[in-house]
C-alpha cells in the first residue's frame, strides 16, 4: 500500500472526492494516510479530521525562509512514509527541494485545460474568469505531474466541460468540479498507485 499526502488551501471538495473514493474502494493499491494545509482555519481540515485522517498546517509565513519552510514539509513528508503526494487545490508553490525530493510523484489538478489559462497567477476562480474572459467555448480540468515549471509537469487527464453563454466564474467553476475534477483525481490517484502510469519524456501512457 503507497501512502498518500493530500495538500489543501481550502474547501476541500477535491480531497472530499478523494476520501469518498477510497471510501467506495476506488483507490486500489493507496490509503491516504494525511492532509498538510496552507494555512489554518480551512475548511479541508474539518473534511480530514471527519475522516480520521491526520492533519498538518504548514505555513510559508512561519519560516525563515523557502529552506527551512521546505525542510518542515520534507520532515511532514518522511514522518508519514509518503509515496505519493497529491496538490488538491493547494494555492501555494510546492518548494524545488521537495519536488526534486519526490520527481513525478507529485501530482496536480488544475481547472483547465493545458496549456491554456494556466501558470503563475490562474488559480482557482481567476481561471474561470479569464476562460469567460477569453469568449472560449470549452474549457476543463488537467491532472498533471509537478515539476519546476508551474503548471508545467507531464499530462495525465484531461477532460473537457462546456462553457455555457450565461456562466459566471462561480457556476462554470461548479461544472469543472462535477464533470471533470472530482472524477479525474481519483482516478489519477488509482491509477499511479496501481503503477500503471509510465513516463516518457513529457508523455504519460495509462496502462489499462
Ligand atoms: C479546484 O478547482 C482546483 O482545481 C483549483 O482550486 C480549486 C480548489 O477547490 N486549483 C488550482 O487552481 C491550482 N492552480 P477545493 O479546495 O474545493 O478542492
Amino acid at each position: 500500500m503507497l501512502n498518500i499526502a493530500v495538500f489543501v488551501s481550502g474547501g476541500g471538495t477535491n480531497l472530499q472526492a478523494l476520501l469518498d473514493a477510497q471510501q467506495a474502494g476506488q483507490i486500489c493499491g493507496g490509503q491516504i494516510v494525511a492532509v498538510m494545509a496552507s494555512k489554518p482555519g480551512v475548511y479541508a481540515l474539518e473534511r480530514a479530521a471527519k475522516h480520521g485522517i491526520a492533519a498538518e498546517v504548514v505555513r510559508k509565513a512561519e519560516y525563515a525562509d523557502t529552506a527551512q519552510y521546505a525542510q518542515a514539509m520534507l520532515q511532514f513528508l518522511h514522518r508519514h512514509q509518503i509515496g505519493l503526494i497529491v496538490l488538491a487545490g493547494f494555492l501555494s508553490i510546492v518548494p524545488e527541494e521537495v519536488i526534486r525530493a519526490y520527481p513525478n510523484k507529485i501530482i496536480n489538478i488544475h481547472p483547465s485545460l493545458i496549456p491554456s489559462f494556466c501558470g503563475p497567477g490562474f488559480y482557482g476562480l481567476r481561471v474561470h474568469q479569464a476562460v469567460l474572459d477569453a469568449g472560449v467555448k470549452v474549457t476543463g480540468a488537467t491532472v498533471h505531474f509537478v515539476n519546476e515549471v508551474v503548471d508545467g509537469g507531464a499530462i495525465l487527464f484531461q477532460k473537457a466541460v462546456s462553457v455555457e453563454e450565461d456562466d459566471t466564474p462561480e457556476t462554470l467553476q461548479r461544472r469543472v468540479m462535477e464533470q471533470a475534477e472530482w472524477k479525474l483525481l481519483p482516478l489519477a490517484v488509482s491509477k499511479f498507485c496501481e503503477g500503471k502510469i509510465q513516463v516518457e519524456g513529457r508523455r504519460t501512457r495509462i496502462l489499462p
